[in-house]
Formats: C-alpha cells, sequence, structure tokens
C-alpha cells in the first residue's frame, strides 16, 4: 500500500464541494485514511510549497491557500501518488482531461481545487507536514 497528501484549496472549501470531490476519490478506489479541516497561515504555505520560492507565482499560491479553509487528507491504494494524479488531471484545468477534478470543478491555475504529492519523497514530506501517526487509521 501507498499513501498520498491530498489538499482540498480554499475554492473547494469555499464553494461546498467537499463531499462532490471525495466522492471522485473514494469512486478512484482510494481510501481516506486520515482528513482534517485546517487554516495555513502566510508562513505554513510558504513552508509547505518552499520548492516553489522564487517563482513568479509563489506569491500567488500563498495569498490562494490561505484565503480560507482547507482539508488536508492522507489517501491510500496501492499506486495512490499516481492514481490521484491521474483523478486530479493537469494543474491548468484548460488542458486536464475530461472527468477529472480539475476539469470538473477548478477555477483557475492557482484555484486549481486540489494538491497531490508528486513523488514517495514528496508524500512523505507532506504527509509528516500535517499528521501525526496517531492521526492516521490505515
Ligand atoms: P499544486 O499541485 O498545489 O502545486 C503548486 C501550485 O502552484 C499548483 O498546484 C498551482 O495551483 C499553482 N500554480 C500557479 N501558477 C502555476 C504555474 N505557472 N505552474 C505550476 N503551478 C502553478
Amino acid at each position: 500500500m501507498q499513501r498520498t497528501l491530498s489538499i482540498l484549496k480554499p475554492d473547494a472549501t469555499s464553494r461546498n464541494i467537499i463531499g462532490k470531490v471525495n466522492d471522485h476519490i473514494e469512486n478512484a478506489g482510494l481510501k481516506i485514511i486520515a482528513q482534517k479541516m485546517i487554516r495555513l497561515t502566510p508562513e505554513n504555505a510558504g513552508e509547505f510549497y518552499a520548492e516553489h520560492k522564487g517563482k513568479p507565482f509563489f506569491p500567488n499560491i500563498v495569498e490562494k491557500m490561505t484565503a480560507g479553509p482547507v482539508v488536508v487528507q492522507v489517501l491510500e491504494a496501492p499506486d495512490a501518488i499516481a492514481a490521484y494524479r491521474k483523478i486530479m488531471g493537469a494543474t491548468n484545468p484548460a488542458v486536464a482531461d475530461e472527468g477529472t477534478i480539475r476539469k470538473t470543478f477548478a477555477l483557475s491555475i492557482d484555484q486549481n481545487t486540489v494538491h497531490g504529492s508528486d513523488s514517495p519523497e514528496s508524500a512523505k514530506r507532506e504527509i509528516n507536514f500535517f499528521f501525526n501517526e496517531i492521526e492516521i487509521v490505515g
């Protein structure tokens, strides 16, 4: 079994579509083994997205990720990282495949509804960023 970190971004929580996004996740066979709603500070968001520091869109990500609450989740499946990235669709919803979460719900590249880890190393770092082992029921 593999784990990945998922974030339902402020554009999702503000539009009351947490359940709809979770339907996509569960229908794809990904199991939600941890989940909580939190509010990120600019410092939290900057640290989480540290790899993007210095890029032109960095200030905008921090602004969008702190605009409201987020739902952070740990998802589990045999190939969770790739399985989640497949159902999320491309980062830019304009080019995401039909039926993906981002094609269905995202507003723009920086209000793209969900985040998912992109490698086993980032999944480990990102899960540890938000969760203690006691909060994960896998
Ligand atoms: P996410 O998977 O959360 O990782 C970084 C986020 O930066 C990305 O989704 C987008 O929401 C946001 N972003 C904004 N502009 C860009 C861009 N030009 N390229 C990649 N990511 C971008």
